[in-house]
């Protein structure tokens, strides 16, 4: 079974988490399949709306902790990550993501460059990038600020406080909250909705709505600086062998 499935309902194209076993951690091999899932979007009129979704309880726990060792411990990085960053950025495709229990890591950033999230009311948002000795990602340091105000993002992205559902609901950071069973049903309702509409109508008011993001691009590439270089501190190693030791003891 494939770690993340890539479907089609109609117009929308569905990337679906399915590694339940590892609460949906990311590897690089599924940060490439994101990746292409949005650069045909980009190229298939056929795909209206892309719509991210996990499983029961799980949206996604961020980025494989094993992988990020093999950074720390100086193995090769790989693109993926920042391609599928990249691929979020410029989507010029509208992005719906549907979350029941947790998101963390990029699991919380990617849902930043979504226009529609859904959420169940177990559902909860934690970033604990600080404490794993790294840095904000994904142009959240941008994004985070613009959408929530410092406060709330200070609290998220540094301090790595955990928000549920209310709190992200209330920091604009989700549209609507929906029982644990209508997170799916509720986000597709949404793509099909969008799916529906004059396409290049939607494009253009999308865009303006997200204004220019050349300076997200920018943010962005600076955090994956920062990001290569904190990833081989040794905080980081530390942080990342106490998880594995832990899962190994
Ligand atoms: N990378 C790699 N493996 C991960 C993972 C991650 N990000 N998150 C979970 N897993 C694995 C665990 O190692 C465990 O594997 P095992 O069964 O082979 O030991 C399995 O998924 C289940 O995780 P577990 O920790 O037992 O579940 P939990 O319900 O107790 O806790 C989390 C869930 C998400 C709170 C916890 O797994 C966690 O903190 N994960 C790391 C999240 C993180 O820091 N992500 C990176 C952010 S930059």
């Amino acid at each position: 079974m494939a770690d993340i499935d890539i479907t089609r309902d109609g117009k929308v194209q569905i990337v679906r988490f399915n590694r339940a076993s590892k609460k949906n951690a990311i590897t690089r091999a599924m940060y490439a399949q994101m990746a292409a899932a949005l650069a045909e979007a980009e190229s298939d009129d056929d795909i209206r709306v892309t719509a991210f979704l996990g499983q029961p309880e799980v949206f996604t726990s961020g980025n494989d902790l094993s992988d990020f060792l093999t950074v720390a411990q100086g193995g090769e990085h790989g693109t993926e990550v920042q391609d599928f960053l990249k691929a979020l950025i410029t989507s010029q495709t509208p992005l719906v993501a549907g979350v029941d229990g947790l998101a963390v890591g990029v699991g919380t950033t990617m849902l930043m460059h979504c226009d529609m999230v859904f959420a169940s009311p177990r559902a909860w948002l934690q970033t604990p990038f600080v404490d794993l000795g790294l840095v904000p990602e994904a142009g959240s340091s941008l994004l985070g600020p613009n959408i929530m105000g410092y406060q709330h993002a200070f609290a998220l992205l540094a301090l790595g406080e955990r928000f549920y559902a209310e709190k992200a609901k209330e920091a604009g950071l989700i549209h609507s909250i929906v029982e644990p069973e209508l997170v799916d049903q509720s986000t597709l309702g949404a793509a099909r909705l969008l799916a529906e509409k004059p396409p290049q109508a939607l494009k253009t008011a999308r865009r303006l709505l997200r204004g220019d993001t050349a300076p997200l691009m920018n943010r962005m590439m600076e955090e994956g600086v920062l990001f290569g270089e904190a990833l081989k501190s040794d905080e980081a190693r530390s942080a990342f062998m106490a998880f594995m030791s832990k899962k190994a003891s």
